[in-house]
């Protein structure tokens, strides 16, 4: 909803539906980060070692919501868990999740496609049965959709990953109700459009931001390494046509994901950007730039809880226009001596939660 004045926003309460919290030290200094704008989030499940079991995802929520406690947070947030998927998942445990109302989805990581994806699948006919009575219950897959084989570019892992497992795995289970994660292609937009029925996407803050030219044309910038990796300008531009156009199927997914700075900037970093705590202003650039700040609300707050049957969260968030640049801290510390990097947009920001 735009207020009259064109620099004020007002637009219900946003979810993210695609969150790293992590645990420990590391949870306590970013859950209230996510808490102060979003309602709920969809919690992924990639910890060491992963959260598997509808026992491992009760005890990791109450960790999530200890974290929260004290916090400054004025309003309540909900944690909605999600289990790692292994080719020994029991069906029946997760019939009891999807029972449990705490669990709203199942993640697939294809083995050794991401952070702490060892335990993900390697062989996808090994799951069928889980995935069949994830499809009798409507609990929702969540997938991280690249293909891991060496021979296959980097570049290329989403848009093979549709042809040769997704295709053929929405086939198998035509009423498994599917939610590709991070897209960050073109063929991946055109893939979710084209599908009759039971698919969505999410997209992410960084994806819409910036492009791989911002990652490694003029220096190598490792705080913008996620995965999938930052693809050409053309894709970029694709996700930003799905992301504003008011599109039911697609909706955020911010992927925030903290690592310390120090295992980011190293010979061999880890992916992931930290995108919580200046994700709506982020975005609000972006929905401005593109001429569609009225269709900010459907991907921040509607499409996503639309998709999940959930309720649409009845608070409201008000974002303001400044006339100079928000300034924001460029690092968050973590147990006193480690830096988080947040992340940084590469161009001056206006509009910020008030
Ligand atoms: O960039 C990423 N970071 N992509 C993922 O898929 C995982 C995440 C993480 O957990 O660090
Ligand atoms: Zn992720």
């Amino acid at each position: 909803m735009i207020d009259t004045d064109p620099n004020r926003l007002v637009i219900t309460r946003p979810d993210d539906m695609h969150l790293h919290l992590r645990d420990g030290e590391m949870l306590k200094a970013v859950a209230p980060i996510s808490a102060r704008h979003f309602a709920r989030a969809i919690i992924m499940p990639n910890l060491v070692p992963p959260v598997v079991t509808l026992g491992d995802a009760v005890a990791y929520r109450e960790r999530i919501l200890r974290a929260l406690e004290g916090s400054e947070s004025p309003q309540s947030f909900e944690p909605m868990m999600t289990l790692y998927l292994t080719e020994t998942t029991d069906p029946e445990d997760v019939a009891k999740a999807a029972a449990s109302a705490i669990v709203k989805a199942v993640k697939l990581y294809p083995a050794g496609a991401t952070t702490n994806s060892q335990s993900g699948v390697q062989n996808i006919d090994a799951v069928s049965p889980v995935l069949d009575r994830m499809a009798e219950l409507g609990l929702p897959l969540c997938i991280h959709g690249e293909v891991t084989h060496d021979e296959v570019d980097i570049f290329d892992r989403e848009a093979v990953f549709l042809e040769t497992v997704l295709d053929p795995l929405r086939a198998r289970h035509p009423e498994l109700r599917i939610i590709l994660e991070h897209v960050t292609t073109e063929e991946g937009v055109d893939y979710i459009n084209g599908a009759a029925k039971n698919l969505a996407g999410t997209i992410t803050t960084h994806h819409l931001m910036i492009n791989r030219n911002q990652m490694l044309a003029g220096g190598i910038r490792p705080h913008y390494y996620c995965l999938p990796i930052l693809k050409r300008r053309s894709h970029q531009e694709a996700l930003r046509k799905a992301a504003t156009s008011a599109n039911k199927r697609f909706f955020l997914g911010t992927d925030s994901a903290p690592h310390t700075a120090s295992t980011k900037e190293t010979a061999c970093g880890c992916a992931g950007c930290f995108t919580a705590p200046n994700t709506l202003s982020c975005l609000a650039h972006v929905f401005e730039e593109e001429g569609a700040l009225p269709n900010l609300e459907s991907f921040t707050s509607l499409n996503g809880a639309d998709c999940y049957g959930l309720a649409r969260n009845s608070e409201t968030i008000t974002l303001e226009k400044a006339s100079e640049p928000v300034g924001y801290q460029s690092h968050l510390s973590v147990a006193g001596s480690e830096r988080v990097a947040v992340f940084d947009p590469s161009v001056p920001l206006y509009w910020r939660v008030i």
